[in-house]
This record gives C-alpha cells, sequence and structure tokens, in this order.
C-alpha cells in the first residue's frame, strides 16, 4: 500500500513557533525522508469558515500567508501538494454521506470540539457546519487516501474519529477507505509549547505567540519579557524547571549543536536544569540562550519566506496547480465511495 500524508492548517493568522515545532518541523522532516509516495498540505479554509461566516474577509487574508510560511519552512512544492480546501467539491461530497455514519453524542463526546465550544462560548449558538467540522475533517484525510496524518496532539481526537468513520463505512459497504494514523511529534516538549505569558497555549487572540514571520528584534523583545519562575527573584534563589516556559522552549527547541555554539559551559539540558534548580544562575543568561537559540532556528526560515514574500504569483500558481492535483486524487476516491455506496447509478442500473 501507497504511503499517503495529508495534513493542514486554518488559515485564521500567521503560524508561530507552536505550528512549527508542534507539527510542521516533522512534516518537512517526513517530506524529505523520502518514505512517502504522495503529501498533500492544505489550506484549510473551508474548516475556518465554520466559525468565521462573518469574517470571509479574515480567511481570505491568510490563505498566502499560510502558504508562505509553508514554504518558509521547507514544504517543497516539487514533493509536496499544497492546495485549498474549499476548491475541492469531493470534501463536502464525501461529508455530506460520512454524517450518516456518526451520531451527534459521539461527536459531543469529541473532546477537541468540546474544548473549543467552550473556548468561542457558543453554548446554545453552536454553528451546525462548526459541529459536524470531525467529520468534515474526515472526508479531508479520506479523499486522499491518507495513511498519515503529521499533527499537534490536540488533533488526536479528530483522527480517532475519523478512523471510526472510516470502520464503519467499509464494514457497511467493503473495504474502500484507508484507515489513517497520526504522527505527533517524537519531542513530547514540542506537543504543547505553551505562550510567552506561560498560558496553556499560544493563541493569536491571547496575544502570546512568538510568529514564524517575526523580526529579529521582535523576537527578542518577546523572549527577554518571557514568564519564567515567579518565585526565582535572585540569581542566587533556587528556580522550577518544570511549567518554566523558558525551560519549556528550550527542551522543544535546544539541541546539543546549540549547546556547543552558544553555552559551551554547559553539557546539556540536564546540567543546565540543575543548576538553575539548586540556584545561582539567572534567567536573563538562560533567555539570552533560548533567544539565540530560537534565533538561529528561525533566521533561515525568514530568509525563505523574504523570499516568497516577493513573488506572490508564485506562490498562487503553487496553490493554483496543487489545487488541480488534490481534486483529481479526489475524484478518483469519490468514485470508489460512489461505487462501494451503490449511488453511481448511471453507471450500474442497467449493468
Ligand atoms: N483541524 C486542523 C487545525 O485546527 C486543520 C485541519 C483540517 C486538518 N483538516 C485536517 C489537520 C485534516 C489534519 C488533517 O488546524
Amino acid at each position: 500500500m501507497s504511503k499517503i500524508i495529508l495534513t493542514g492548517d486554518r488559515p485564521t493568522g500567521r503560524l508561530h513557533v507552536g505550528h512549527y515545532v508542534g507539527s510542521l518541523k516533522e512534516r518537512v522532516a517526513l517530506q524529505n525522508s523520502g518514505e512517502f509516495d504522495k503529501i498533500f498540505i492544505m489550506v484549510a479554509d473551508a474548516q475556518a469558515l465554520t466559525d468565521n461566516a462573518e469574517h470571509p474577509e479574515k480567511v481570505k487574508n491568510n490563505i498566502l500567508q499560510v502558504a508562505m510560511d509553508y514554504l518558509a519552512c521547507g514544504i517543497d512544492p516539487a514533493k509536496s501538494t499544497i492546495f485549498i480546501q474549499s476548491a475541492i467539491p469531493q470534501l463536502p461530497e464525501l461529508t455530506v454521506y460520512y454524517m450518516n455514519l456518526v451520531t451527534v453524542a459521539r461527536v459531543q463526546r469529541n473532546p477537541t470540539v468540546k474544548a473549543e465550544i467552550k473556548m468561542r462560548e457558543f453554548e446554545a449558538s453552536i454553528p451546525v457546519g462548526f459541529f459536524c467540522y470531525p467529520i468534515s475533517q474526515a472526508a479531508d484525510i479520506t479523499a486522499f487516501r491518507a495513511t498519515t496524518v503529521p499533527a499537534g496532539e490536540d488533533q488526536a481526537p479528530m483522527i480517532e474519529q475519523c478512523r471510526e468513520i472510516v470502520t464503519k463505512f467499509n464494514s457497511i459497504y467493503g473495504e474502500t477507505l484507508v484507515l489513517p494514523e497520526i504522527v505527533l511529534p517524537s519531542n513530547s516538549a514540542c506537543l504543547r509549547l505553551p505562550g510567552i505569558d506561560g498560558k496553556a497555549k499560544m493563541s493569536k487572540s491571547l496575544g502570546n505567540c512568538i510568529y514564524l514571520s517575526e523580526d529579529p528584534e521582535q523576537i527578542k523583545t518577546k523572549v527577554m519579557s518571557m514568564f519564567t519562575d515567579p518565585n526565582h527573584l535572585r540569581v542566587q534563589d533556587p528556580g522550577k524547571v518544570e511549567g518554566n516556559p523558558v525551560f519549556l522552549y528550550l527542551d522543544a527547541f535546544s539541541t546539543p549543536e546549540y549547546f556547543a555554539e552558544f553555552l559551551p559551559e554547559y553539557a546539556g539540558m540536564d546540567e543546565l536544569k540543575a543548576h538553575y534548580q539548586r540556584g545561582g544562575l539567572g534567567d536573563v543568561k538562560v533567555k539570552k540562550f533560548l533567544n539565540n537559540v530560537i534565533q538561529a532556528e528561525l533566521a533561515p526560515i525568514r530568509e525563505r519566506r523574504k523570499y516568497w514574500e516577493g513573488r506572490l504569483p508564485e506562490v498562487l500558481e503553487i496553490l493554483k496547480e496543487g489545487t488541480r492535483v488534490a481534486e483529481a486524487a479526489a475524484a478518483s476516491t469519490m468514485h470508489d465511495v460512489r461505487h462501494a455506496m451503490q449511488i453511481d447509478y448511471f453507471e450500474s442500473l442497467l449493468a
């Protein structure tokens, strides 16, 4: 069986370092591993509209931004198909049929949907389209016969729900759809990067993100203002590393090479943490190290982004060509689905 990747992001803002360590970095590594036959990366604008119906301009303004973030991180259009969700009519078509295989109660139990309903304060006014987005996400994944979905931990319940739909579909209509698996970042520190204020999640509305497109001075200001252990007041005080955002970021970003380059007096994270815990290591020194590491990591991304910012018509052309390729793939799956569901009447009624 071929190995196929499908994943994507909602275009509601520029991508930040949480997206980068949580999923983008892994996608690029998988892309370059040469192990996959096809790779589809989707700008999930239709999903973004499920809770932005009144703000189409917000979604529109982020299509090229997200595409440029992808290209900047190293998604290579020669290896990966980048496309736009709303331009693939087979996705809503599949969604309609999958809706018959899922109960309202099951969607209500989806922990990601639950959390998002709470966060958005929808209460009794949940848009039906928003409520159904886990089902449309199953359509996204299965339309491309994806075996592998590199995504953040928050997407695990979505993949689980997709797997249930696939199993149910195949048991009713015969083996047709491919059962996907999620691939999480291998470094567990990358799973949940908190905001620079220490809040659970980086989010644009909380203003606690470091964006991939940010300039070096802005990044430095943000890193130096990061929340740390509030009880670590003087350098000589013992400090806490658990839940300390500066150390969580270092766990996600630092490598032995970065220690050798920027902080050679420490062998690695264990030594640095031990010093902080026993006292005598100041926040400023740790933050300076983190700033150097993040700057080194983001500099090549920023450079590639600049390159694409000067070539917007090319970016649009990449999306256009990717969407054409993606639609052909989805149409082939749709053909099989129609046949399995016995709704390919014009081909089958008299056959
Ligand atoms: N839900 C994802 C997000 O919040 C975007 C998305 C839509 C997606 N369809 C997908 C991710 C299919 C993985 C697979 O950004």
